[in-house]
């Protein structure tokens, strides 16, 4: 492999971790806050509260970025998301979309 290919390589690889893929487990260590509706692991059984366990981690980082931008508004969720960062965002989209919803209570509901 010629050198610059290589160091193409290297370098499409640092953007891919500059631009902020979502990281699960800091996901979960920011999701504290977030349990007390959703659930521990994002799985809930209250239908006041949506399931956010196994949803898409594209739609959930949209969803969570438009409600820090107050375009989607969420009464219940005033102010808890402002202090985070887009990579916070995307940590806690990363975590809920990895986790898995219980068949049992799926299949209930
Ligand atoms: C006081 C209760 C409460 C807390 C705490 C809370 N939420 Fe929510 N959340 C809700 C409710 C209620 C909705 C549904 C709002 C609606 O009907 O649009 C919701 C919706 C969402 C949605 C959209 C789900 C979907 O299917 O579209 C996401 C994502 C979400 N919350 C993430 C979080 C995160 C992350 C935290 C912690 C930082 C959090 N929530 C804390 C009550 C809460």
């Amino acid at each position: 492999m010629s050198k610059l290919l290589v160091s193409l390589l290297l370098t499409l690889g640092t953007f891919g971790v500059v631009h902020a893929e979502g990281d699960a487990k800091a996901g979960l260590a920011k999701t504290a806050v977030c349990a007390a509706c959703h659930g521990p692991d994002g799985e809930t059984a209250a239908p006041t509260f949506p399931t956010l366990a196994g949803q898409s981690e594209a739609y959930l980082l949209k969803q969570l970025t438009d409600m820090r931008s107050g375009k989607r508004k969420t009464v219940e969720m005033t102010g808890l998301l402002d202090k985070l960062s887009d990579q916070d965002l995307a940590d806690i989209a990363a975590f809920y979309a990895s986790q898995n919803v219980s068949v049992i209570r799926s299949m209930s509901n």
